[in-house]
């Protein structure tokens, strides 16, 4: 998704925006650009490409202590240096970046084009900025505030005016914008770590809200000019936590963060002794959840798959029945949804655009709504009536990994509540916990075994297909193996149930189409081992994951990932870890981006 930096204060703004920019890569763009006001002259430089290519344009004669900048990630017309952003009003003295999509540009253009306008890009961003230009009467706090007001659709925005020299008017509406507070300096951007080496307080704005920032002030408006009071807080991540952290890869730190983040996940939220636990930001809406007949869960990639295996617990542990939805099809349904009805909204970035819509329809239809949220303070954590944060810390790589076993973790412990409300027992309950808490030993000494799938992607990298199999909790995983491997690798891959296996997939299997088979030691076992057995007799090839006990699986299959048994409903949060690890080297052994892979994304913020 695009990245936006804004600094005004008292240090050369080029250089912070830069190093802002350079840390909203992993964002993905494809081109970016910067413009500062030196003395009283508006200077804008643009480039396709990497940051370093807009790096190398900019000269000695760039100065000035007040800029805003911007990654693009093309939405509307090609990566391309006129595209890019800043975009100018007609004039050529008012500079704005953008995130988001102005759904109604072309009204806007024609108006504008009519009044004599001449458009130099395909973007609707260089719209909204002529529109601030035409409106402007020496006033661009309100000129931003007028222009909105015509505007319909996604946007966080940075202004700046060669006539306004000492101000950044930013302001957002369905696209993240964050005000960084310094002394005697001021940052806007859309992720906080572009300015977390400068302060760690900062100031989430809301939909409908424009700030005015100056080197020494800032405040806050509603669209209507009004005032606003807001909470300056503090983001609790260390820089270096948003740095590799001496791994090569964003991907394989987060991978190996593992056993840490379920710890963090579950700190202070399990009473063994109860066999219960205490999610302080559910405490609010705990008796209305203790009547919820049914549970609704909208969500997108990873994450969606993570709520398919929460149903599966929900359903068996907490006897409530559940519907798992892509979000992105469920915005435009007519889901029948009544005060009985609980959505969970699950997301890492808490910003995915298709994940925020839905949840914004079934609060419309009356449900209660619950958040799953990494990003603390993200617009789906604010727009939900309660939720759980996974305290997963930051998660860079494109490709999800620790939010998903995060996700699992947290889901396990919205399970034990609700079923605690129902007919599980404190035993069951003291079961599923004291197993929970074993998990980040297991996981660690999965982890251990890196060499091992090293080796293991070398042999198998050159493959162009792969099917991942699983069953009951481990289907959905399936899938997730499948993700990680394609949008990593770029290698198709399909995550199947394994009893579908006789239903078409089978049929694709010869030597040349590997299968990665999940078969733990649980209730399914048998039937999992009948699949690899079918496989194996079409010379399909097999890499499985499994448990030491489990002989059968070892006599069928090619090479075998042991992992520590666990109950059934966590298997999952051990097993994720190999596929992932697998899928990364395989990436690692083509040479390809792992952590910014090609097309990708790591919040989908626009349709
Ligand atoms: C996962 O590896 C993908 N990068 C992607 O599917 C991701 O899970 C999805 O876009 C949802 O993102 P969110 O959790 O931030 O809402």
């Amino acid at each position: 998704m695009c990245g936006i930096v804004g600094y005004v204060g008292k240090k050369q703004a080029k250089e912070i925006l830069l190093e802002g920019l350079k840390r909203l890569e992993y964002r993905g763009y494809d081109s970016a650009g910067i413009a500062v006001i030196d003395g009283n002259e508006l200077k804008v430089i643009k480039a396709v490409g990497r940051i370093s290519n807009l790096a190398k344009k900019l000269d000695k004669s760039f100065d000035g202590n007040i800029g805003i900048s911007h990654t693009r990630w093309a939405t509307h017309g090609e990566s391309t240096v006129t595209n890019a952003h800043p975009h100018f009003s007609q004039d050529k003295k008012i500079a704005l970046v953008h995130n988001g999509i102005i759904e109604n540009y072309q009204e806007l253009k024609s108006e504008l084009l009519a009044a004599g306008h001449k458009f130099l890009s395909q973007t609707d961003t260089e719209v909204l900025a002529h529109l601030i230009g035409e409106v402007y009467e020496g006033d661009l706090l309100g000129a931003v505030g007028k222009a909105l007001k015509r505007v319909r659709g996604a946007y966080g925005i940075a202004v700046i005016s060669q006539d306004e020299p000492d101000r950044i008017i930013a302001a957002r509406m369905g696209s993240p914008l964050i005000l960084g507070v310094g002394r005697g300096e001021n940052f806007i951007a859309s992720d906080v770590s572009a300015f977390l080496g400068h302060t760690k307080q900062v100031v989430y704005l809301n939909d409908g809200e424009i700030v005015d920032v100056r080197s020494d002030s800032f405040d806050i408006y509603n669209l209507d000019n009004q005032k606003l009071e807001c909470d300056v807080c503090e983001v609790n991540w260390t820089l270096e936590e948003s740095e590799k952290g001496g791994y090569e890869h964003f991907m394989l730190k987060e991978i190996m963060e593992q056993p840490e983040v379920i710890k963090n996940s579950i700190l202070g939220r399990i009473i063994l002794d109860e066999g219960d636990v205490k999610l302080g930001g559910l405490e609010e809406i705990k008796d209305r959840l203790s009547k919820v007949e049914r549970i609704i869960i909208v969500a997108c990639g990873t994450a969606r798959l993570a709520a398919l295996i929460g149903e599966y617990m929900l359903e068996e542990y907490a006897g409530i029945p559940v519907e798992v939805e892509f979000a992105s099809e469920f915005r435009y349904r007519s889901p029948i949804i009544d005060s009985n009805t609980a959505v969970f909204a699950i997301s890492q970035s808490g910003e995915t655009v298709d994940t925020l819509a839905a949840l914004r329809e079934s609060k419309k239809k009356g449900a209660i709504t619950l958040g799953i949220v990494n990003v603390v303070g993200s617009t789906i954590a604010r727009d939900t009536d309660a939720g759980v944060y996974n305290h997963a810390g930051p998660e860079i790589a494109v490709a999800s990994t620790k939010a998903f076993t995060s996700q699992l973790a947290v889901l396990t412990l919205i399970t034990v509540m609700l079923g605690r409300q129902r007919q599980m027992s404190n035993i069951q309950g003291h079961k599923i916990l004291s197993e929970l808490m074993k998990l980040p030993e297991k996981v660690a000494e999965i982890l251990k075994q890196t060499d091992k799938i090293h080796a293991l992607a070398k042999k198998y990298k050159n493959y162009y297909n792969f099917l991942y199999l699983g069953r009951k909790y481990c289907f959905p995983l399936a899938e997730e193996g499948a993700l990680k491997l394609k949008e990593i690798s770029y290698i198709h891959a399909e995550g199947y149930a394994s009893g579908e296996m006789k239903h078409g997939p089978i049929a694709l299997i010869d030597e040349k189409f590997p299968t990665f088979a999940i078969i733990p030691n649980d209730s399914v076992y048998e039937k999992g081992v009948s699949n690899i057995e079918e496989i194996k007799a079409r010379n399909g090839k097999i890499i499985a994951i499994t448990n030491k006990d489990c002989r059968e699986v070892a006599r069928i299959a090619d090479d075998v990932i042991y992992i520590p048994e666990t109950i059934e409903m966590l298997t999952p949060l051990l097993a994720v870890a190999p596929l992932q690890l697998f899928a990364y080297y395989v990436a690692v052994e083509k040479g390809l981006d792992v952590d910014k892979p090609r097309n990708l994304a790591k919040s989908v913020t626009v349709e």
